[in-house]
């Protein structure tokens, strides 16, 4: 789905987080939500605040997982998506910290395979992810599924691409400085989902969206397993969609 703009794009997916909230809510289920960061689900998040102070919306029964975190990485550290998902929604609505689920980054290396496990289990124990939203590198990663990732790949330690570590450069003050590992959910972890929504926006992403819904399918760009989906909607704005 092509939109005008990133606004009004980000504010038809939020109505659609809303209205999945609430459908839930009303049959007294919890809502199970994947979350992603970066700046492409940023207007989002603001609406989404909108919708709980404006309206009302609750996130009091609402369970999270986020797709990622860097490796090694503190929570406090300005650059940890802890601190950017409280800054961008957490802090700002009312959403039970207990239901917050992100990779820790703070593991001793030898953890993680456990860790990694473990958040797969606790997806599965609250019944699979109702929707998860996805934003896009310029790699062809969703999540930090970097080239080569596996369709069938799970929660797991991975090595940054040298592009993504770039693209990160500015928030960390130099290339150098951005970790070279994360851990991410896995293709597999993000295909259970029940429905998913991958948004870019601007020129800049118009390129890998092209690879990404109109090129081969293969590892080489991870985005691209998405076209076997049939539970996958682009949501775009024109610049992003302006080489289909
Ligand atoms: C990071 C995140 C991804 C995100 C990507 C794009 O690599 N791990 O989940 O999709 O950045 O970021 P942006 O939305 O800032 O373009």
């Amino acid at each position: 789905t092509v939109y005008p703009d990133s606004g009004s794009a980000s504010r038809s997916v939020a109505k659609r987080i809303a209205d999945l909230i609430r459908r839930k809510q009303s049959k007294g289920e919890t809502t199970v939500l994947g979350l992603a960061t970066g700046a492409t689900p940023v207007k989002v998040y603001a609406e989404l605040i909108r919708l709980h102070k404006e309206e009302g919306l609750s996130f009091a029964d609402v369970v999270t997982f986020n797709l990622d975190e860097y490796y090694p990485m503190q929570p406090d550290a300005a650059q940890s998506y802890v601190h950017f998902m409280k800054e961008q929604l957490f802090n700002h609505i009312d959403i039970d910290m207990n239901n917050v689920h992100i990779p820790t980054g703070t593991l001793a290396q030898e953890e993680i395979p456990a860790f990694c496990l473990a958040y797969e289990q606790k997806i599965s124990s609250f019944g699979g992810l109702d929707l998860q939203i996805l934003g896009i590198g310029r790699t062809g990663h969703i999540g930090f599924n970097e080239p080569g990732s596996a369709p069938n790949s799970g929660t797991r330690l991975v090595t940054l691409d040298d592009l993504t570590r770039r693209d990160a450069a500015h928030d960390f003050g130099g290339k150098e400085k951005v970790p070279t590992k994360a851990i991410t959910m896995g293709i597999g972890t993000i295909f259970k989902a029940r429905e998913i929504i991958l948004m870019a926006w601007n020129r800049k992403k118009a390129g890998i969206i092209k690879k990404a819904v109109e090129g081969e399918i293969s590892s080489e760009v991870p985005a691209t397993y998405l076209q076997l989906s049939d539970h996958v909607e682009f949501v775009l704005d024109e610049e992003a969609a302006s080489e289909l």
